[in-house]
């Protein structure tokens, strides 16, 4: 066995909670404890310096980035007033850090806090826990344009991905510096989805062909699986674009196939990611069930679900659970949700079930989501900042997070924006232009706001529109 597969049978064990008081692992400085017989006459147990636990948000204080706490703070003052007074409340929230670029881990020009910075800043505020976002991949984000990354298939991209990407973040991670910090990562937002529903995208083809995607999901998992107190957690996209049954088990097989074949197997994450970075409600309290007729037919068959059985994450994430479980993952694992800017709430939030007997109506009346179009995922007008991260908040539910930190553009609005050399692969995505149709389905607008700056940039006037529609209200 080696020194990774014993720790891996230790940590699963202890993820079970099923291993004895006598195998727990008394330090080589503690003196004057008495150890246990039965240990006593063992072979020298494996050396857990901190034990691995099963929900890494479970009474634990979150990191709070103090690079966003600023930029809060600065708006918050900017905004003045009673919004100002209410949006200064997320200065002390704690947020993911996106490791989106090679210099993100390990410095360079524009950055101003590599991982080890955060690392560094998480212990020193006594965190318990800190989120990354691992978002790197070769050919990144194949289906659109606001959030492309620095490599590229065609050009050497997966050996850098390990080298100078995968390889540092594992290397500061495993710093036992860290050792009692738990670092959760959120595995490559969007990336196995695309290949689900998006292949008809040269980029996505390549990703798919090269194995890139598939390939450098699997070496992530390897490197970062063997880091004591680390967790890991894949992305499943959200209930609006793979709640769909043509959708769904695709995605559980694609994404559990993916898993299956990396070092540790079903045991190589800890769960699951829904909403990441997107808008789709936790619950929409005035639909709860999906198949209720009204007017004789379903309400998923309403023109804004369109078929799809799934209307919030909630139900997705339990349901993609329960699939996960019965596609031989064990009963351990636990999903997060991204609920930072999924509220809906303000003076257009419904306040109870239509009354209405025609479908469509009933189903506009009572949704939450105001989105024009589901498929909308831009700045989106009309959003609220959600709930708070809570920890074990459901069944099945590890937390609700706050992946996407709040007040971060999804992608830049104006249509032919100069070159920029701090962001030169970030482009114009028409989902981001206010003016443009919706491409998923052209009969609606795009509902983005305007204005809006490069994907990861400071976007003030959505974080006052964010604040004004929060649910539960700040
Ligand atoms: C961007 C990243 C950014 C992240 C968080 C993504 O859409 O591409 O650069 O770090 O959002 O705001």
């Amino acid at each position: 066995m080696t020194l990774g597969l014993l720790r891996e049978a230790t940590r699963s064990r202890l993820r079970r909670g099923i291993v004895a008081a006598s195998a727990l692992v008394v330090s080589a400085g503690m003196v004057g404890v008495a150890v246990p017989q039965a240990t006593a006459a063992a072979a020298p147990a494996p050396a857990p310096a901190v034990q691995q636990v099963e929900n890494p948000y479970a009474g634990a204080t979150g990191y709070v980035n103090p690079a966003y706490a600023a930029n809060v703070e600065d708006s918050a003052a900017q905004a003045g007033g009673d919004v100002g007074t209410r949006m200064r409340q997320l200065a002390s929230i704690p947020t993911a850090v996106w490791l989106d670029r090679i210099a993100a881990v390990t410095g360079g020009s524009g950055v101003n806090m590599t991982l080890r910075d955060h690392l560094d800043a998480a212990v020193a505020q006594g965190a318990d826990v800190a989120t990354f976002v691992v978002y790197d991949l070769p050919n990144r984000d194949c289906a659109a344009l606001a959030s492309n990354g620095e490599l590229l298939v065609s050009e050497n991209g997966m050996e850098r991905y390990r080298t100078e990407y995968i390889d540092p973040i594992a290397e500061a991670m495993s710093d036992p510096a860290y050792a009692n910090l738990r670092k959760v990562a959120i595995v490559e937002p969007d990336s196995l989805p695309n290949l689900v529903t998006n292949l008809n995208e040269p980029r996505c083809q390549e990703a798919n062909s090269s194995g890139a995607y598939v390939e450098g999901i699997r070496y992530a998992l390897n490197q970062l699986r063997p880091i004591e107190n680390t967790y890991l957690y894949i992305d499943i996209a959200h209930s609006g674009w793979l709640g769909w049954d043509s959708n769904f088990q695709p995605a559980v097989n694609l994404i559990g196939d993916t898993i299956k074949g990396a070092d540790a197997g079903v045991n190589s994450v800890d769960g699951f990611i829904s909403n990441t970075a997107n808008y789709t409600p936790t619950e929409e309290p005035y639909l709860p069930d999906s198949n209720l007729s009204v007017g004789g037919q379903p309400v998923r068959s309403s023109t804004f679900y369109e078929w799809n059985p799934y209307f919030d994450e909630l139900d997705y994430a339990q349901a993609m659970r329960t699939a996960f479980v019965n596609a031989g993952f064990p009963s351990s694992i636990g999903m997060l949700v991204d609920t930072g800017r999924n509220g809906w709430g303000g003076a257009d939030r419904p306040s109870g079930v239509s009354g209405s007997g025609d479908l469509n109506t009933y189903v506009n009346e009572s949704r939450t989501d105001r989105r024009p179009h589901r498929g909308g995922w831009c700045n989106q007008s009309g959003a609220g900042i959600g709930t708070r991260p809570t920890a074990s908040p459901a069944s099945g539910v590890d937390a609700y997070v706050w992946v996407k930190p709040p007040g971060e553009s999804d992608g830049i609005s104006e249509p032919n924006p100069p070159p920029d050399p701090n962001d030169p692969n970030k482009t114009h995505d028409p989902m981001c232009d206010p003016d443009a149709q919706n491409r998923y389905n052209t009969a609606y607008p795009t509902n983005a706001l305007d204005n809006a700056p490069h994907a990861g940039r400071w976007f003030h006037d959505q974080l006052v529109m964010l604040v004004q529609n929060s649910f539960p209200a700040l």
